[in-house]
This record gives structure tokens, C-alpha cells and sequence, in this order.
């Protein structure tokens, strides 16, 4: 078959309202299709993209590829910020990024990351004390931001007065997967390099005291020659940028799409054995991530069309996670749901690395929350406040009361 682009159906979603619907839309329309304003395919419905997922003809797509459309000048400029993508995990070679998954893993064990959870369930406290007192609260900013963020200090062993850092390095990276400008794309760099200087320092103070953190498992590892110091600082940004900015939408859409479902709310206040289900279902149906981008290594077929080597796709995951071959009534947001094989954290080759912790964060952060103020309500008069793009959703504010 020749070129599909020229057969395919062509989308956009430069005027959509709402991406995701016209996720919903097109995946009900084609399953394969092409997005001009992406530069590449869009694949929807859960069997297609779970073999996309799975097949190893694909590979995770690097945001840097396209620097390569910038002046020589402006691609000199940020070579920096580059040569530090490039040695994030998914990045590097098959070898390289299974290295690192090993390592990692021996950090991010079940039992390691389950012994996070009284230090969670302690810092959601600490959080809700601060706000009890008021009777209101902006969920994103006083709880879901500041609760993932403070547990990736700690895994980085920042002091806690260094903590507000990470906030503005996190938005700064951000930038590189949103299509920025170069003027963006540069202050990025400048917060990626600060965040790597004076992780360099702590990483050379673990050199000679090692203690229980993240940083110290890594310079174990650093001496049986398995990383190097440019390969942890880099990995750590990856950290904080995979880990931050998800569980916080996690945490406050999950409390937004709760309330918005107020049966589902009280089911959940007076059985809270139904905790882990829910958060499931909030991953399902809620989550942050909408596609994740893959580059085709070697030619592949795919919904009949033949890829070339070089082509990008977008796996439609909130398409995946709504496809009603799988999920019955896809749309009902169902606490209660069985057999929810949802593809919020991925699967296949780059499964998301922090799914348990994740997993505790928003579990221990809803039961504090639920028990602590049970008749929590959307504040009268200020509404939240919702983005989407094809990427995925964020919340940026949610007003409550109790
Ligand atoms: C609810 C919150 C989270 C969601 C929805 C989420 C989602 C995902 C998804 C969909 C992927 C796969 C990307 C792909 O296939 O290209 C992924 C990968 C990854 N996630 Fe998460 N994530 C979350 C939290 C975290 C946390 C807390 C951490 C660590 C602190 C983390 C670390 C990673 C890493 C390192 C990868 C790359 C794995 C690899 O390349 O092998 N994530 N995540």
C-alpha cells in the first residue's frame, strides 16, 4: 500500500473545545487516522493500542527530535537541555533502558514503596491540619500539588526548605513537551541545569554519607560502574517531571470527578474497602495521560496500513481506556467497576516505573481526606478549572469547602 497519510482520514484538534471527546469521536470514526497538526497518526480503541503498546517495532518517541527543525544557532544553544533528554531512560538504547529499569526497580519495590505509606498518610495529615481551621481549600495548590512533590524531595533527600524549588523546575521542564518556543524551550533549559547542579551536590555528599534515599541507591550503583553522575541527575529531572505533575491531577480530578458523582462519593465514604477500585476507575476515567507517542523503528503494520521506519503515533490511552468492547457504559464513572484493565499507566516495554507509589499517594490522600472533612463540596461561587489537550488533562485549581 502506498503512502497511508494520502488515505487515511485526516483530523485536527486545533478547534477542539474538548480533545478528549473528539478522542471519543474519532476512535468511534477510525481507528487509525492521520493528525496533521501532530505530524503523525493517531491510533484509537484498546486492542490497537495495547499491540502498539506491546510491540517492539515502536519505541517511546523523543520530544527533542523535533529541536532538529530549529536554526543551527538555536539548536547549539540548547544542547544542554538536550544531551540531558536524551539520556532520560526511554531515550537511550534498548540495553541502556533496561539497565536503568533494574536499577530503578530495586528502588520502587512493592514492599519499599508500600513502607512509604504512614509517611504519606503523615504528610496528607500535616496538609488538611493547615487548612482544617478555614473550612475551605484549593485542592491543587495546598494538597495535590505539595503532596507528590514532597515525597519526591524526600526520594531525593532535599531539605525541606529547598522544596519550593522543585515546583518551578517541573514547570520548567514541562515546556518540552508542550510545543514551546525557543524562548521557553531556553528557560527550561536554565531550570534543568539548576535542578541538575545541586542534585550533583547531593549526590556527592551520598558519595561519602550514604543514607536511605533514592540518591544513595544510585551512587551504590554509580560504584559497581552501572551509572554515571550525568546518567542520575538526568534520570532524577525524568523522576520528577513522570511523577509530579500526574499524581497531582490524579488527586485533585479525582476529588473533582467524585463530587461530580455524588452517589458514587457517599458509595465511597461508607464502604471504603472500595478505595482501591476507585482509584482505579479515576485512572481510567479521569486520568492524566491522553496519548503517549511512539516513533517507528522498524516498518509495521498497523489497523492495515503499513507505517515507515521514522513515523510518529499517538496512543489514544484515554481512547484505549474508554472503549466500550472493554469498559460497559465507558462514560459512567463506576467505583464498583470489575476487571478495570485500564491503560492509564501504560503497559509493555516503558510501564510506568511509579504505578505503586502513585497508587499509594492518591489512595492514602482520599482516605485522609474523605474521613477528615466527609461533607467536602465544590466551593459556591468559584469554579475549577480544567485543560485538556490530546496529550492529556490538568487541573490547574479546585475550590472546596467543608
Ligand atoms: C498517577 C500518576 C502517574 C501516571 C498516570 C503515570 C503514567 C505513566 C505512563 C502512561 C507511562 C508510560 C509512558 C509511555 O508509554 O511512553 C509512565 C512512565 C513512567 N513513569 Fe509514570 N505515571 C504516574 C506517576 C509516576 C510516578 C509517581 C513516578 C516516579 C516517581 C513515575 C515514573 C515514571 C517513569 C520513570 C516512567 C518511564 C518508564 C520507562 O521508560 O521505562 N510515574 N508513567
Amino acid at each position: 500500500m502506498g503512502n497511508p497519510v494520502a488515505t487515511l482520514p485526516s483530523y485536527d484538534f486545533l478547534d477542539a473545545d474538548n480533545p478528549f471527546d473528539r478522542l471519543l469521536q474519532i476512535g468511534a470514526e477510525s481507528p487509525l487516522s492521520w493528525v496533521p497538526s501532530l505530524g503523525g497518526y493517531l491510533l484509537t480503541g484498546y486492542d490497537n493500542v495495547l499491540a502498539a503498546l506491546k510491540s517492539d517495532k515502536m519505541r517511546a518517541a523523543n520530544a527533542t527530535q523535533r529541536f532538529d527543525q530549529l536554526s543551527e544557532a538555536e539548536q547549539a544553544a540548547l544542547r544542554p537541555l538536550r544531551m540531558s533528554i536524551d539520556m532520560w531512560m526511554g531515550h537511550v538504547t534498548a540495553e541502556g533502558h533496561h539497565r536503568f529499569q533494574k536499577l530503578l526497580k530495586r528502588y520502587f519495590t512493592p514492599s519499599s514503596v508500600n513502607d512509604l505509606r504512614p509517611r504519606v498518610r503523615e504528610l496528607t495529615g500535616e496538609l488538611l491540619d493547615a487548612v482544617a481551621g478555614r473550612g475551605r481549600m484549593e485542592v491543587v495548590s495546598e494538597l495535590a500539588y505539595p503532596l507528590p512533590a514532597n515525597i519526591i524531595a524526600e526520594m531525593f533527600g532535599m531539605p525541606v526548605a529547598d522544596r519550593e524549588l522543585l515546583r518551578a523546575w517541573s514547570k520548567q521542564v514541562g515546556a518540552v513537551f508542550q510545543n514551546a518556543d525557543v524562548e521557553r524551550l531556553t528557560a527550561s533549559q536554565v531550570g534543568v541545569l539548576e535542578m541538575q547542579d545541586y542534585l550533583r551536590e547531593i549526590v556527592a555528599d551520598r558519595r561519602v554519607r550514604p543514607r536511605e534515599d533514592l540518591i544513595s541507591m544510585f551512587t551504590a550503583a554509580e560504584r559497581e560502574g552501572l551509572v554515571n553522575e550525568d546518567e542520575i541527575v538526568a534520570n532524577c529531572v525524568l523522576l520528577l517531571f513522570a511523577g509530579h505533575e500526574t499524581t497531582m491531577n490524579v488527586i485533585a480530578r479525582g476529588l473533582h470527578v467524585l463530587m461530580a458523582n455524588p452517589d458514587q462519593l457517599a458509595l465511597l465514604k461508607s464502604r471504603p474497602e472500595l478505595m482501591r477500585s476507585a482509584v482505579e476507575e479515576v485512572l481510567r476515567h479521569a486520568g492524566p495521560v491522553g496519548s503517549v507517542v511512539r516513533e517507528v523503528i522498524e516498518p509495521v503494520t498497523v489497523c492495515g496500513y503499513d507505517l515507515a521506519p521514522g513515523a510518529h503515533v499517538f496512543l489514544a490511552v484515554y481512547s484505549a481506556n474508554h472503549d466500550p468492547a472493554v469498559f460497559p457504559d465507558p462514560l459512567r464513572f463506576d467505583i464498583t467497576r470489575k476487571n478495570n484493565r485500564h491503560l492509564g499507566f501504560g503497559m509493555g516495554t516503558y510501564y510506568c516505573l511509579g504505578a505503586s507509589l502513585a497508587r499509594v499517594e492518591s489512595d492514602e490522600c482520599f482516605r485522609s481526606l474523605l474521613s477528615r472533612f466527609p461533607d467536602v463540596r465544590p466551593a459556591s461561587g468559584a469554579e475549577a478549572a480544567l485543560r485538556a489537550t490530546v496529550m492529556g488533562q490538568r487541573i490547574d485549581t479546585l475550590p472546596v469547602e467543608f
